[in-house]
């Protein structure tokens, strides 16, 4: 559910004409809507209720000062990857100890500026970064607080691209050898065992997978407690899905049954982090029409926005559905909508029906709000679009589009030419 919605032929995100927000803003637009984030976390955040339990946000999804704004005051902490997403979620306000640092390559000063900032822990992704969190630890004279990732095997069913749980991926420590690294970590000085941590994919449209791996986490609970280590913290990553097109991902709600059914008498605090299902149906990528081109073997709909804007297309096939602004095309078209990038693979839209847009026409790429803006790119110097969240009746722009002097700022000339 999302509040993206024609009223008579003309496009509303909530109660603002997407028409209106393009005349003032310009396009290609990102626009979010504040209801469908706060719709999404409370529908989350209360399919847990029943226990203990924080929403750490996944910055990566969309890390907008305002989306991380709005988790925040409902309650929300973050899971980063990256000392600029600490960075950004220390902007937004988030409280320190609501955030979780995730990722495979944590760098000495990310680690510091965690450190100084007083995260609730950080999930380690290897033997090597245990050590080094140890030492850096040790060197500020703290104790860092930690969960071991653990990679469980257990295949999500989703793309390739994003699985992660699996044991050919290059994350967590394999769960055989996790015992292990928890009885090294005991032993260290500057650190605490907090948790226990997982995230095996993204885009999942089932629960049994989860269900499978918290079975496996058990077990090895009751080995880490065995050894006298009171572990507080079960982080089980993100990963739900949301419907882009056909898709019939478990509502948050069945998602919550089946994961409190697993762990109601595990007597932990369970930590979430999900990105995509917060905010994917949350935003809308509107561009507009430039040309349209009458191949001979194939119609092309050209139009300002590029895979540099919503690379997902061009990455991994995905699919977003499309909406005219204002439904007034007559009939519908075989083709693509292609961007402008110089690139075969710069499309939105493949060999798909599609309406017959014409020349100046606005279109929503929908289900843009998880990995669109965050990914997208300077590429063939465009300038990254602006972003708009909308409430009710009102909007405002959250990001400013970049400029020209952007494009070129901290570039310089050497002397020497
Ligand atoms: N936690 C960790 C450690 C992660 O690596 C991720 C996503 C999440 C949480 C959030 O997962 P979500 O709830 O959003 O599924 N760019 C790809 C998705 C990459 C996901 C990376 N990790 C896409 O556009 O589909």
């Amino acid at each position: 559910m999302h509040h993206f919605q024609y009223k008579g032929d003309e496009l509303f995100a909530e109660e603002v004409a997407i028409q209106d927000i393009v005349a003032k803003v310009g396009s290609p637009v990102y626009i979010y809507s504040r209801a469908t984030l706060e719709r999404h976390f409370k529908a989350m955040d209360s399919a847990f209720a029943g226990a203990p339990h924080t929403i750490c946000y996944s910055v990566k999804a969309n890390s907008n000062l305002a989306v991380l704004r709005t988790f925040i005051n409902l309650g929300g902490g973050v899971d980063i990857v990256s000392g600029g997403e600490l960075y950004r979620a220390l902007a937004a306000g988030v409280d320190p100890k609501k955030v979780v640092y995730s990722g495979v390559g944590k760098r000495d000063d990310e680690i510091v500026y965690a450190l100084q900032t007083g995260i609730l822990l950080f999930n380690v992704e290897s033997e090597q970064e245990l050590d080094r969190i140890n030492e850096v630890a040790g060197r500020l004279n703290k104790k860092a607080g930690i969960a071991i990732r653990v990679n469980p095997d257990v295949d999500p069913e989703t793309h390739p691209y994003i699985t992660t749980g699996l044991k050919k991926a290059k994350f967590g420590i394999n769960i055989e050898r996790a015992l292990e690294q928890y009885q090294r970590a005991k032993a260290m000085s500057n650190v605490e065992i907090l948790g226990i941590d997982c995230h095996i994919g993204s885009q999942l449209t089932k629960v049994s997978p989860f269900v499978d791996t918290i079975k496996k986490l058990k077990r090895l609970l009751i080995g880490v407690r065995e050894m006298g280590v009171d572990v507080k913290y079960l982080d089980l990553g993100g990963g739900l899905g949301i419907q882009y097109n056909d898709e019939a991902p478990p509502l948050p709600a069945d998602y919550g049954f089946s994961i409190l059914e697993e762990t109601r008498d595990l007597g932990l605090h369970l930590l979430f982090e999900p990105g995509r299902n917060l905010v994917g149906n949350a935003g809308i990528l509107v561009g507009r029409c430039l040309y349209t081109k009458k191949g001979e073997e194939k119609n092309f709909v050209i139009v300002d926005a590029g895979m540099n804007d919503l690379a997902r297309p061009a990455l991994y096939g995905s699919f977003h559905g499309v909406r005219p602004v204002i439904r007034n095309q007559s009939g519908v078209i075989e083709g693509d909508i292609v961007g402008p990038i110089c690139e075969s693979g710069d499309f939105l839209v493949k060999d798909r029906e599609i309406p017959n847009f014409q020349q100046g026409d606005l279109m929503a790429f929908m289900s843009a709000g998880a990995y669109g803006f965050t990914m997208s790119s300077n590429y063939n110097s465009r300038p990254r679009v602006a972003e708009v969240m909308v409430d009710g009746d009102k909007f405002e722009v959250v990001r400013e589009r970049e400029t020209l002097e952007d494009l070129v700022r901290g570039e310089s000339i050497p002397a020497f030419l």
